[in-house]
C-alpha cells in the first residue's frame, strides 16, 4: 500500500517494516520538500505500533546525492538537515538505509543517521562537500569518526572522494552488501533481523578514540596530501572537525562542525567552487543544439600524426575501448609513438591504476598505418600533425578523399584557423577542431572548436564522445587560440614585458605561484623546453629565448633554462639568465624600475580578464563559465578563486578596469559598459 505523504516522499508499507521512498529527480538532492518528508514519514512510523521497522530508500538512478546545492545562499526553510536525522537516528525502531547509485554528502549523512546501511554493490558513498569548498554540515564530520575511526574517516572527509561499497563494508561504513537487483527485499529481510535488538547510533559509537590515542595521524595525513590541500581553506577545516570528534562531546562537536561549516560557507572559496560545479554541467550544453539530434556511431578513431599530442590522444580512446588506426609519414616515428604509448600504460599499470589484462586491451585495439586508405572505414579522424597550415590543408585534402562519408575529421591545432582547415575538404561540415592540451592522456580539457560550417550532429557526438572519454568538454569558436591559448596571450606579452622593465622572471613566477598556479610561464617555458619552434642559428639572436638557445639553456631537460636546475630539478635563479636578460633590456633602452607583486599580479591577470570579455562579446564563447572551465582545467587557475571571470567578479570589474587603466592596457567596450553598469561576468 502507497500513501503519498508530502511531494517526493512516499511510504510503502510492507507488513511490519515501512518503507521510505524519495523521487526527486535527478539526484534526489535534499531539498526542503523531501526533508520534511522523511521527517513525517519517520514520525508516521513511530506513531504506529504496528510499524516495527523502517527502510529508506530511494527511486531513480540514486539514493540521495546530497544537500541541494541550488538552495545554498537562499534563506533556509525548515525542517534543515541535521534535525532531520537527529529524529530518524533518535527512533528507537531500526531504521534501515538501502544505497544504490551515490549516497554522497547529506544522502551519506543521511546513511550515517540510519542505525543500519545496506548496499548493492555498484553503489558508492563519499563526503564530497570540500569540493564544494565546505565540509559535511548535517554532522557527517561527528558520526563517521565515531562509526568507522579517524583514520579511516580522514580520507573520506578531508579528501571528498567516494568508495565503494565494497570499501565501505571493509571501514564499517556499510553493514551489508546485497543484491545488486533485490535492494528493496534484501533491505527489508535485514529491517527485520534486527527488530528488538538495541539500535546502534553513529553518534554513539566509540571509534573515534583512535585519533584521541593516536593525534600524530592527523598531522601526518596533513603532511601526506600536503600539496593537493594547498591553498584550499576547506580540506584544514574538515582535519579540524574530524579532530573535534574525538577531543569533544557529540553536541559539542557538531557546534563545533556547524560553527566550520557556516564560516566556509560564507566566505569566496565556497562560492567560487560552487560556481564551478555548474559552470562544469553548463559547459556541456550547447544553447542552439536540440539535445535529441541524432548522433553518430563512433566505432573506430584514426589518428594521423604519432608525436606527442597523437600518442596521448589516442590513448584516451585505447581506454575506452575504441579501436584506434594511428598514420605517420614513416615507420619510425610509428614504432617510437606506439612504444610511447605502451610504456605511458606499463607506467599507469605499475602504478596500480590499470590492470595488465587492461593494458592488453588497449594495445591490442591499437594498429598502425603508413597508408591512408587504412583510415577510409573510420567514423572519427584526428589530424595532430606539424602546427602549419599548408601540410594541415594536405592532410584534410588526402582525408577527404579517402574517407567515407558521414565520417568526423577533426584538427587537434592550437592556434590555426578551423575554417580554411574545413575549406581544403569538400565536406566542412563534417569538420571541427578538437584541441587536447598536453599531456593528452591526462589533461582533462578538451575545447571543441565549432567551425563556422560545422553540423549540430558532428559538434554533439563530439560532446558525448569527449564525456565518455573522461574529457572536459568547451565549445570555442574559431578565432586564433581558441578560448585558452587566446586568454594565455596577453598574460604572456606581459610577463615578457615586465622582465624588460626591471621584475625579476622568478618574481613572475613565484606571484602566479602564489596566486594559486602550478607554475608560472617561464618554469613553463623551461618544462616545455625553450627551444620549442627556435631556428637553431646560434648567431641568430632577436630575443631572450633565442638567446637561452644560443647558450645552451634549453630548459629542464638541460639542467638549465631560465633557472639551474639541479637533480632533484628544483629551480634557483641564474646569473647567467639574469645577463641575458639586462643586455636585452639595455639595448632597448628599457627604463628600469622596482615593480611590486600587486603591480605583477594585475598585469598578468587584468589583460586575460579584458581578453575575455572580448571573447564572450565575439561568441567565441557561449557563457563567462565557460571560460573559467577552460582556464581550471586546461592552465591550472586555481578552482578556489572559480576561474578567471568569476574571480573578476570577486574583484569587481571597475577595480579591473581602472587598472588596466591606470597599467596603460586596452579595456574593451564590453567590459567597460559592464563594469559602468555594475553587472557581473558570472551569474
Ligand atoms: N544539488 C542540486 N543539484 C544537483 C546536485 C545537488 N546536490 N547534484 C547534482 N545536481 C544536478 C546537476 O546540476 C545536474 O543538473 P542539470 O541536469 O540541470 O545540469 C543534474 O543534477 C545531474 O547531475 P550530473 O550531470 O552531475 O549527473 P551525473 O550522473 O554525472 O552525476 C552525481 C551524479 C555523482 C550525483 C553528481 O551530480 C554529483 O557529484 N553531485 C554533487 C554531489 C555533492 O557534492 N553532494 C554534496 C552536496 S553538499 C552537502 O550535501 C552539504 C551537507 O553536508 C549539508
Ligand atoms: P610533434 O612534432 O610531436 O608530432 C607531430 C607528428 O606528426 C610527427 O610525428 C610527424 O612525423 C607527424 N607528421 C607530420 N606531418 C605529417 C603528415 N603529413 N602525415 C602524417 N604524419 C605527419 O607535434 P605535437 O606537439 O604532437 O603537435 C601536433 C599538433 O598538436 C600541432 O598542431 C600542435 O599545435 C597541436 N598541439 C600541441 C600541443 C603540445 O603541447 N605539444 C598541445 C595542443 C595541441
Amino acid at each position: 500500500m502507497t500513501s503519498p505523504i508530502f511531494g517526493p516522499i512516499t511510504t510503502q508499507r510492507h507488513d511490519n517494516v515501512l518503507v521510505i521512498i524519495s523521487n526527486n529527480p535527478p539526484v534526489n538532492a535534499l531539498g526542503q520538500a523531501v526533508r520534511a518528508g522523511l521527517a513525517q514519514g519517520i514520525e508516521e512510523a513511530l506513531a504506529d505500533d504496528s510499524i516495527e521497522a523502517v527502510v529508506i530508500r530511494c527511486d531513480g538512478r540514486t539514493f540521495f546525492a546530497g544537500a541541494d546545492i541550488t538552495e545554498f545562499g537562499k534563506p533556509p526553510v525548515g525542517p534543515n538537515l541535521p534535525e532531520t536525522l537527529d529524529k530518524m537516528e533518535a527512533s528507537n525502531k531500526p531504521v534501515v538505509a538501502a544505497i544504490h547509485g551515490t549516497a554522497l554528502g547529506g544522502g551519506c549523512e543521511v546513511a550515517l543517521a540510519c542505525h543500519y546501511r545496506v548496499a548493492v554493490p555498484s553503489a558508492k558513498l563519499g563526503l564530497p562537500e570540500v569540493k564544494l569548498g565546505l565540509i559535511p554540515g548535517a554532522a557527517g564530520t561527528q558520526r563517521l569518526p565515531r562509526l568507522v575511526g579517524a583514520e579511516a574517516a580522514l580520507p573520506l572527509v578531508v579528501g571528498g572522494n567516494p568508495i565503494s561499497a565494497k570499501q565501505a563494508l571493509a571501514i564499517g561504513l556499510v553493514d551489508k552488501i546485497v543484491g545488486e537487483d533485490s535492494l528493496e527485499a534484501d533491505a527489508i529481510a535485514f529491517a527485520r533481523e534486527q527488530i528488538g535488538k538495541p539500535v546502534p547510533r553513529s553518534s554513539e559509537g566509540t571509534a573515534n578514540r583512535d585519533g584521541v590515542r593516536n593525534p600524530a595521524i592527523f598531522d601526518e595525513f596533513r603532511q601526506k596530501n600536503g600539496r593537493k590541500l594547498h591553498g584550499f581553506d576547506a580540506p584544514q577545516a574538515a582535519i579540524a572537525a574530524v579532530k573535534a570528534a574525538g577531543e569533544l562531546p557529540y553536541a559539542e562537536g557538531v557546534k563545533k562542525e556547524r560553527e566550520l561549516f557556516m564560516g566556509l560557507m560564507g566566505g569566496t572559496q565556497s562560492a567560487a567552487m560552487r560556481h564551478y560545479f555548474f559552470a562544469e554541467r553548463a559547459a556541456n550544453k550547447i544553447d542552439d543544439i536540440l539535445a535529441d539530434t541524432p548522433l553518430i556511431d563512433i566505432r573506430k578513431v584514426g589518428i594521423i600524426g604519432a608525436g606527442t599530442m597523437g600518442g596521448g590522444i589516442a590513448m584516451n580512446f585505447l581506454s575506452a575501448g575504441i579501436p584506434v588506426t594511428i598514420l605517420e609519414m614513416q615507420q619510425e616515428a610509428l614504432d617510437r609513438g606506439t612504444a610511447t604509448i605502451a610504456k605511458n600504460y606499463d607506467n599507469t599499470a605499475k602504478k596500480g591504476r590499470m590492470k595488465p589484462e587492461q593494458v592488453q586491451q588497449a594495445m591490442g585495439n591499437l594498429s598502425t598505418s603508413l597508408d591512408y586508405a587504412d583510415l577510409a572505414d573510420c567514423d572519427l579522424v584526428i589530424e595532430a600533425v606539424f602546427e602549419n597550415m599548408d601540410v594541415k590543408k594536405e592532410v584534410f585534402a588526402k582525408l577527404d578523399s579517402v574517407v567515407k562519408q558521414g565520417a568526423i575529421l577533426a584538427s587537434n591545432t592550437s592556434y590555426l584557423n578551423v575554417d580554411e582547415i574545413a575549406q581544403a575538404t569538400t565536406r566542412p561540415g563534417y569538420v571541427l577542431g578538437l584541441h587536447f592540451f598536453s599531456p593528452a592522456n591526462i589533461m582533462k580539457l578538451l575545447e571543441i572548436v565549432r567551425g563556422a560550417e560545422t553540423r549540430d550532429d558532428v559538434l554533439l557526438t563530439s560532446m558525448k564522445l569527449a564525456k565518455k572519454i573522461g574529457k572536459i568538454a568547451v565549445v570555442s569558436g574559431v578565432c586564433p587560440g581558441f578560448i585558452g591559448n587566446r586568454m594565455l596571450s596577453p598574460r604572456q606579452q606581459q610577463a615578457n614585458a615586465m622582465i624588460m622593465e626591471g621584475a625579476n622572471y622568478w618574481e613572475i613566477d613565484d606571484v602566479l605561484i602564489d596566486f594559486g598556479f602550478p607554475m608560472g610561464p617561464f618554469q613553463m617555458a623551461d618544462l616545455a623546453g625553450t627551444d620549442i619552434g627556435w631556428h637553431r642559428d646560434p648567431t641568430r639572436i632577436e630575443n631572450v629565448r633565442e638567446a637561452l638557445c644560443a647558450a645552451g639553456r634549453f630548459g629542464q631537460k638541460a639542467g638549465k633554462g631560465y633557472y639551474d636546475y639541479d637533480a632533484s630539478r628544483s629551480r634557483t635563479p641564474s646569473e647567467e639568465t639574469k645577463s641575458i636578460i639586462a643586455d636585452f633590456a639595455g639595448r632597448e633602452g628599457a627604463q628600469q624600475r622596482a615593480i611590486s607583486k600587486q603591480e605583477i599580479l594585475e598585469r598578468l591577470l587584468y589583460p586575460m580578464v579584458n581578453e575575455g570579455a572580448l571573447i564572450l562579446d565575439e561568441g567565441m564563447a557561449q557563457r563567462a563559465s565557460d571560460i573559467d572551465v577552460v582556464w581550471i582545467n586546461g592552465y591550472g587557475w586555481p578552482l578556489y578563486t572559480g576561474g578567471p571571470m568569476f574571480w573578476a567578479d570577486t574583484i569587481g570589474l571597475k577595480t579591473i578596469v581602472e587598472g588596466l587603466e591606470k597599467h596603460g592596457l586596452p579595456v574593451s567596450d564590453y567590459l567597460r559598459r559592464k563594469a559602468d553598469a555594475g553587472e557581473r561576468f558570472t551569474s
